[in-house]
Parts: C-alpha cells; sequence; structure tokens
C-alpha cells in the first residue's frame, strides 16, 4: 500500500483496513489528492468557489450579551451557519467534488446522517454538474425529511437503506457497496474526518479553513489568540478543522460530545468521555462504543449529527494524548443552549452545535474576565425546526402543523 506512514495514522489510529476490491480505488484517490494538494491552482479554485458560491469567510461574531451574562469572559461565534447550505460540511463537499472533477468523475455518492452533508453534496454536485446519489437510512429519511426534500431540490436521488438500525453507520456501508460497484466513474464523497485513509487527512485540510480564517480574525479582533476553543464533535470535520489551527499553540481545546439522555448504554454518543473502546470498524482504527462481543451499539442524540458511534482518528489520538479535552452535554442542557443563544445573540446553531455552546456556558463562570474563548458554531439551526418548535412553541407549533396537514390535503395551499 502507498502513502506516506505519518499521514495513514495518528498514533496507533487510522489506517486503512479495506477490502482488496476496493484497493485500486483507494489508491487511484490517494494518488490524486497527493497531487492535487500540492497544487496551489487546485487550492486556488477551492478559494474562488468558496468565496463566490459557499459564502467564506464565515463571520466570527463577538457575542456581547453572553459575554456580559457569564460575567467577563470575552466570548466569540465562529458563524459557520452562514455557509451555505447551512453547515461546515458544504467545505469539504466543494474540496471533494473538485478533486473528483480532476479525477475525471461523473458521478458523486454520499452518505448522510442529519442529511447536512447530503444537503452541502448534492448542492455542489449540482452546480459542478455531477450525477448524485445520496444513500441515508431510513429511520434518519423519516426524521430529516426536510433535508430529503431538499437533496431531492438539487436532483440528488436519495436511496434510503434499510439494513442494520437504518441509520448513519449503514448508510456508509451502502455508499462504500455502492463504489466497488461502480468505481471507475464514481468518487466517494465521506462526509467527516473519518474513514480509511486518505479521508481523514483530505476532509481535515478541507476544513481547516474554519480554523484559519478564525485564526486571522481573532488576531484581528484581539491582537491574541484564543485561550480555550469548543467545538461539537460527530465524526469530528468541525472541530480538527478548527483545532488544526491552534495544535501548537497554547490554546486548549475543548470537544464536546453527545451526552444524549444520559449514560446508559443506548442513550448516548459520547466514545471519548464515556465508554467507547478501541476497535477497527468500518475500516479504520479508532474509539467506538460496543457491547462486549464488538458489535456497534446503538447510539442517541437530540441531534442527529452527532448521533455516531466511531470518531475520526485524530481526534482519538489527540484526545488520548491529553491534546484535546472532551466532555459532553445532555439533550435537555443542549436546548437551553439553543434558546439562551437564539435570545442573547440573535442567532439559532444548530442542535449539534449547541453541544459547543453548552460545554462553553458550563464553564465559563470558571474562568477569569480577562479569558478569550471561541465557539465554533458549524452551523445555523433552521433544518431543526421539527425538533425544537415542539419545545419551545409546544402547542402552538402542534395546532400550526394540524391546520396545515388539513389545508395541504383540502387543496388549499396550490
Ligand atoms: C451542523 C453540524 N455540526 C456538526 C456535525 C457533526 O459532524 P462533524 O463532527 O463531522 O463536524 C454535523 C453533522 O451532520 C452538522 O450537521
Amino acid at each position: 500500500m502507498s502513502g506516506r506512514k505519518e499521514e495513514r495514522y495518528f498514533g496507533e489510529f487510522g489506517g486503512r483496513y479495506i477490502p482488496e476490491i476496493l484497493r485500486p480505488a483507494f489508491e487511484e484517490l490517494e494518488a490524486a489528492w497527493a497531487e492535487a494538494s500540492g497544487d496551489p491552482a487546485f487550492w486556488a479554485e477551492y478559494e474562488r468557489l468558496g468565496a463566490e458560491y459557499v459564502g467564506r469567510p464565515t463571520p466570527l461574531v463577538f457575542a456581547e450579551n453572553l459575554t456580559k451574562r457569564f460575567g467577563g469572559p470575552r466570548l466569540y461565534l465562529k458563524h459557520e451557519g452562514l455557509a451555505h447550505t447551512g453547515a461546515h460540511k458544504i467545505n469539504n463537499a466543494l474540496g471533494q467534488a473538485l478533486l473528483a472533477r480532476r479525477m475525471g468523475k461523473k458521478r458523486l455518492i454520499a452518505e448522510t446522517g442529519a442529511g447536512q452533508h447530503g444537503l452541502a453534496t448534492a448542492a455542489v454536485a449540482a452546480r459542478l454538474g455531477f450525477e448524485c446519489e445520496i444513500f441515508m437510512g431510513e429511520v434518519d429519511m423519516a426524521r430529516q425529511h426536510p433535508n430529503v426534500f431538499g437533496m431531492r431540490t438539487f436532483g440528488a436521488k436519495v436511496t434510503g437503506v434499510r439494513e442494520g438500525g437504518r441509520t448513519l453507520t449503514d448508510a456508509v456501508n451502502a455508499a462504500f457497496k455502492n463504489w466497488t460497484e461502480r468505481a471507475e466513474d464514481t468518487h466517494y464523497l465521506l462526509g467527516s474526518a473519518l474513514g480509511p485513509h486518505p479521508y481523514p487527512t483530505m476532509v481535515r485540510e478541507f476544513q481547516s479553513v474554519i480554523g484559519k480564517e478564525t485564526r486571522k480574525q481573532i488576531l484581528e479582533a484581539e491582537a491574541r489568540l484564543p485561550d480555550r476553543i469548543y467545538a461539537c464533535v460527530g465524526g469530528g470535520s468541525n472541530s480538527i478543522g478548527m483545532f488544526s489551527a491552534f495544535l501548537d499553540e497554547q490554546v486548549e481545546l475543548v470537544g464536546v460530545e453527545a451526552g444524549g439522555r444520559g449514560g446508559e448504554p443506548g442513550q448516548h454518543a459520547v466514545r471519548m468521555s464515556g465508554s467507547g473502546r478501541v476497535g477497527i470498524v468500518q475500516a479504520y482504527k479508532s474509539f467506538f462504543l460496543q457491547d462486549e462481543s464488538g458489535s456497534l451499539r446503538p447510539t442517541h442524540s437530540v441531534s442527529a449529527g452527532l448521533d455516531y458511534a466511531g470518531i475520526g482518528p485524530q481526534l482519538a489520538h489527540l484526545g488520548s494524548t491529553g491534546r484535546i479535552r472532551f466532555t459532553s452535554a445532555s439533550d435537555r442542557e443542549v436546548l437551553e443552549a439553543l434558546r439562551l443563544t437564539a435570545r442573547s445573540e440573535g442567532l439559532v446553531p444548530a442542535l449539534e452545535s449547541a453541544h459547543a455552546l453548552a460545554g462553553a456556558f458550563r464553564e465559563l463562570p470558571e474562568l477569569p474576565p480577562e479569558a478569550l474563548v471561541v465557539v465554533n458554531v458549524s452551523g445555523r439551526g433552521d433544518k431543526d425546526i421539527f425538533i425544537t418548535a415542539p419545545y419551545l412553541d409546544g402547542e402552538d407549533w402542534l395546532a400550526f402543523l394540524e391546520t396545515e396537514v388539513a389545508a395541504i390535503r383540502n387543496g388549499e395551499r396550490t
């Protein structure tokens, strides 16, 4: 197998444990990535479309009211929710789609859980002229239907996955299977900084734009680096994208996982600060939530994007060495953090991002007033309206839905 050893592993984590049939596809991808990532013209095109199409740079917002409320530490929010399609996912989708075009591929496939990565991939595929198919567990299709509709609006085919628990893990398996069958014309656009090499490195590099921009913006605003940065951790792409620009600095890095409904197996997705075990699953080595026999445990989070049993290998390594501190936030804390951010700053975070905010809100009072803190708000909350509205708007929301359904059935909305 080719590839520089240090890039394929992060400490003991990472690697590429793939079936023989996928070896040619991975070798082609690895060679194309090595060539493109060293070509300034490739990055110039990524930056041009990042500015024109994605809307970069996203702002670093000073959260004045939250700063006052928590009594001192100056709090900044990196607002990835203002990127096109509503989250950081498009940074990676754009980068990999440009690579696929360079490789002469005609078709993009992707897995999706919450639907944000599927939506970003479908949008970029439409913009760059690819055929597109998104694999999504049937359970996720039911709970994230607005994003299914969004992907279809961009012309993508959304294929429901019926195997296993019918969620993200099964969607990844289905995408790999499809890639095995059509690797000549298809690129598998994996959505987080995980999976077999070179995905963790490649996705981190496309997402590192978040950290690079933040570094420049905070230096302009405060003339110094932050003391602490928080990011939520699903597979790990927004967090490693943010943290990678600060790994060699005296900046405390905090990853916030999904604490869900509590510590019982199946009720959370806490891999690093909880009960994750080292294993090789989906062709890479990392921490996974597994039972005694090594099978993946079901997970739960109010946010579909953090509802995953594994974690990217670089984060697993940086967590094991202590460079990144991991904590978690419960569903309830997350909904409270969302409400507080909306009311204080006029900004509704995605439920995933609200985990990072909840982690910060819990710890801010312990920090001295001169401390400087950044939270990566990886996405905006529009996509979660069917989950947050019953909580925030109660009976009024249910009454609205009933009226709408009746009006649509009576033909009053066309
Ligand atoms: C807004 C948002 N933030 C975070 C995540 C979690 O993914 P990652 O850990 O790769 O950033 C998702 C996944 O769908 C997401 O939509």
